[in-house]
């Protein structure tokens, strides 16, 4: 049976009993709980409530409700692809009666449309009833089960078997948290080759035993606090999947083989999308599912792709028709996440790779499959084509970069351990866009598996990072309720008493304002710090600082037990020393940095912004792009100071004392009312003499020294005019040039070996090129030799070349049948190689060995041979003429 005629005969058969036929709701819910429609009732609250009447008579109705299910209460996402009958998007078919008919007709009629007029066998059919558990609403469903029963025995079997308990969990129905629910009887189909389960695989998530239609006695309305009232009426809401049933119906060709595993996607529901991705992939489907617990393998992956861009196709373009377009939050991100995990599919596939989406491409087959049924396809196909085109697109542009991420990560995961690292899946949703469901199925294929808690902690920071800046912003607007200026002593120490005089809570972030504080708070591109507050037996880490007005704040993650509202509380704050060193390091060298490019790439060059953290400096400013050669001469002369360990020192004085003094930066100077703040490298303390001098709030090491190595990691544009560089200090400094070194030695190592490989290759090519022009040479004089003395042709010649050339001319002859005596020379430098050939005839009168004893001594040489082939080697190559000469008369006379 085809699907169009399943779901008519569902139609046809309410029809025949009664009910309306209604078209399917939209997918954007009215009920502000729901992410998308999830049921067939959704649209029917209303009357179960008793808030409207239904407007039907007798008051039933029956219809496919489109339905997905992703995100929110009842979410099948994650199993789609990895199982036969997962979807996110699919078609409810369900028949209703509102305060009319109940639980007899209900059942009755479920029983006459499978095992009447479809045929489905009732030994394969089970029924399951409520049966509360302890703390579960209402009763055990008597009436339910009373009527299963009779329906099992009348079908002459054993209803102890067929009719199945359930508690809560499977049997009690609810849209959401809240609105119209009830205890459920559902109908499962075993479907096992012998069908011979006996019920033992019901409800235990197993393929080979699955839930078709869900029959729900609405009869209490769920609150929000927790109660279940009971309706004024009592409903019957029923819904069957749809492509379930057909997935039987076709998959067991009309019910008379259930050997194999039956597939909701082995059906024309499928099939057409299938096809067209097969055309576009140019890859067969491959039905074979992933045994639980193992990766799976190559086939298997082209199953999963193709069931899961299958499925999400149909819930995008469902969604998008519904006016739903995947988007940043609530349900369209839901959407986005959907349409994300579809185009990485795709590349398993081999689609999208090239920059050409793929989706809106499939897109046309689905609308033209299923327009007859749902027209909003074929009304709103522009919108769902473009709207898919637009979003692969711009997913596609971080793709790419995105995986190169998840594989380099996935490399580094050491053997034997089964952890994707949470930072990368955090930094792979911020910065390139993958949904964490996505990151996490990618991992699950590869068997990894990723910490949640870690990735949610990593989130929340960010949040809370990017909440703190706005809040901040609101807070230092608002006014404490004392004016409070905080003394900063952080030049000085890293410790230090102080009180803790309020808390103050911004969306859940606790602030505590303080007298005194070594806590640098971020700006002029130095970044706050962190560290510990203590207060008694508490010691309570210190997140960051902030600035609210003339006062610090720390944000800390908890009150300290002992602080009360309006009590100054003693505390000692500590800085972390490790963290703050490497930050004052990097702050001190970005002022070598700046003297540096004065002295190297000329004075006016300008600062247009810094950073400055415990790993790493980065120093933006106006200029022309630098020579490699300014490059290193800055880098030279900053280590230069670094190694004379010149004092840093800092004075406060009048603005105006400073205000035009030549040699002073004052680009990024922290102002304290009209004085003002110089940070001088070399020079007399507070002189104002050093080589380095520059208005700066920050904090710094007291000698050059102490940095230890500075060492830029890059130099380049970031926009018209302005040049970054990054640079890195110390330790960290030399971490990094272990590593380039490391890579570079790598590096050489593989250009040596390609080296070496392209110049074996190009000497096997230049003597091959040799010995074929040799040979032609050969070969012109082997014919003349014969032609002027066929009886015994005489062939004397010189080369240059080498051992292996003359390897080469010998074997040549030997291959010709060469008919008589041949002496050749190669010249290779200061050296000769000498062969003699002589043919089968003349060998016993001129054996080779004998004629190379007399003729090598005439180019210095030795050598001997049997009496076909003889080689020799001298070392005066200018004897070669008269050896060759010596040799022609040899031979002719003999
Ligand atoms: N509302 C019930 C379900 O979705 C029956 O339609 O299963």
């Amino acid at each position: 049976m085809q699907s169009r005629v399943i779901r008519q005969s569902f139609l046809d058969f309410f029809r025949e009993k009664g009910h309306t036929i209604v078209p399917s709701a939209s997918l954007l819910p009215e009920s502000p709980d729901l992410l998308f429609t999830n049921a067939g009732m959704n649209q029917f609250v209303p009357y179960f409530l008793g808030t409207q009447r239904p407007p039907f008579d007798p008051p039933r109705a029956a219809n496919t409700q489109k339905c997905i299910r992703a995100g929110g209460k009842h979410n099948d996402l994650e199993d789609v692809g990895y199982d036969t009958y997962h979807h996110t998007f699919f078609e409810m078919l369900g028949n209703w009666s509102f305060g009319d008919y109940f639980k007899h007709e209900a059942i009755e009629w479920a029983w006459e449309l499978l095992v009447g007029r479809w045929g489905l066998p009732p030994a394969r059919l089970y029924a399951t009833v409520y049966q509360p558990g302890p703390g579960d609403p209402g009763e055990f469903d008597t009436e339910a089960s009373a009527h299963w029963t009779r329906l099992f025995r009348n079908a002459g079997l054993d209803p102890g078997i067929h009719v199945v308990g359930g508690n809560r969990k499977d049997n009690f129905w609810m849209m959401g948290e809240t609105g119209p629910c009830g205890p459920c009887s559902e109908i499962h189909m075993d479907l096992t080759p012998a069908g011979d389960s006996n019920g033992r695989l019901v409800n235990l998530g197993d393929a080979r035993c699955i839930e078709i239609w869900n029959l729900v006695f609405i009869q209490y309305n769920a609150g929000t606090d927790g109660s279940f009232r009971p309706l004024p009426a009592c409903h019957v809401d029923t819904g069957m999947g749809f492509e379930r049933i057909c997935s039987i119906l076709q998959g067991t060709q009309g019910l008379a083989h259930f050997e194999e595993q039956v597939s909701n996607y082995d059906t024309d529901v499928f099939h057409p999308i299938f096809t067209a991705l097969t055309g576009l992939s140019g890859l067969a489907y491959c039905a074979a599912l992933p045994e639980p617990g193992r990766n799976p393998n190559a086939a298997e992956r082209n199953g999963i792709a193709f069931r899961v861009i299958a499925d999400h196709l149909r819930t995008l373009a469902f969604s998008i028709a519904d006016g739903i377009p995947p988007g940043n939050k609530n349900r369209n991100y839901v959407l986005r996440r959907i349409l994300r995990r579809a185009v990485r599919y795709g590349r398993t596939l081999g689609l999208g790779s090239d920059g050409k989406p793929f989706l809106s491409r499939l897109a046309p087959t689905l609308v033209a499959q299923m327009s007859p049924v749902f027209p909003e396809l074929e009304k709103h196909s522009d919108r769902i084509l473009d709207t898919l085109d637009r979003e692969e697109r711009s997913f596609n542009r971080t793709l790419d970069r995105g995986l190169a991420l998840f594989q380099s990560a996935r490399a580094r995961v050491p053997e034997g351990q089964n952890r994707f690292p949470a930072a990368a899946a955090f930094d792979l949703y911020h910065t390139y866009g993958f949904p964490i469901d996505l990151t996490n199925l990618m991992a699950r294929e590869e068997g990894l598996e990723i910490d949640h808690d870690e990735v949610r902690r990593l989130l929340e920071a960010e949040q809370q990072r990017s909440a703190m800046a706005r809040q901040v912003t609101i807070l230092s607007a608002q006014s404490l309720s004392t004016p409070v200026v905080t003394e900063f002593t952080g030049f000085e120490e890293y410790e230090s008493p102080a009180h803790l005089l309020e808390i103050h809570e911004v969306d859940g972030i606790l602030l505590a304002v303080v007298d005194r504080a070594p806590f640098y708070v971020e700006k002029g591109g130095q970044v706050g710090d962190t560290g510990t507050l203590i207060a008694g037996a508490d010691e309570i880490p210190v997140l960051d600082a902030y600035q609210i007005d003339r006062a610090i704040a720390l944000q800390i993650p908890e009150r300290p037990a002992t602080f009360q509202d309006g009590v100054a509380l003693p505390v000692l704050l500590r800085v972390d020393a490790d963290r703050r060193s490497g930050i004052e390091a990097h702050h001190t060298a970005t002022h070598l940095l700046h003297w540096a490019l004065h002295e190297q790439a000329g004075t006016d060059i300008a600062q247009q912004g810094s950073l400055v953290a415990p790993d790493r400096l980065r120093f933006d400013f106006n200029s022309a792009a630098l020579t490699p050669d300014q490059i290193a001469r800055v880098e030279e002369a900053v280590n230069a100071r670094i190694i004379d360990d010149a004092e840093v020192s800092w004075s406060e004085v009048p603005y105006a004392d400073v205000k035009s003094k030549p040699g002073i930066m004052q680009f990024f100077g922290d102002k304290y009312g009209d004085r003002v703040r110089v940070v001088q490298i070399g020079g007399h303390p507070g002189g104002l003499d050093g080589y380095s001098m520059e208005l700066c709030g920050g904090t710094h090491v007291r000698r050059t020294g102490r940095i230890g190595l500075f060492k830029i990691r890059s130099e380049g544009a970031i926009s018209a005019g302005v040049r970054r560089i990054e640079a890195l200090c110390g330790q960290v400094a030399l971490r990094y040039v272990d590593a380039l070194l490391e890579e570079k030695d790598l590096r050489c190592r593989e250009l040596e070996e390609k080296l070496l490989a392209v110049s074996k290759q190009l000497e096997k090519e230049r003597s091959a090129a040799r010995a074929r022009e040799a040979d032609s040479i050969l070969l012109e004089i082997l014919e003349f030799a014969v032609q002027e003395n066929p009886e015994r042709p005489v062939l004397t010649a010189e080369f240059s070349g080498d051992a292996a050339l003359l390897q080469e001319l010998l074997n040549s002859l030997k291959k010709r049948n060469f008919p008589g005596v041949a002496v050749l020379a190669v010249r290779d430098a200061g050296s000769v190689h000498l062969g003699i050939f002589v043919s089968e005839p003349h060998q016993e009168r001129l054996p080779a060995g004998r004629l190379m004893q007399e003729l090598s001594p005439l180019v210095n040489g030795r050598g001997g041979g049997k009496p076909g082939m003889a080689r020799g080697a001298g070392d005066q190559p200018e004897g070669i003429p008269g050896l060759l000469q010596k040799a022609r008369e040899v031979l002719t006379t003999a």
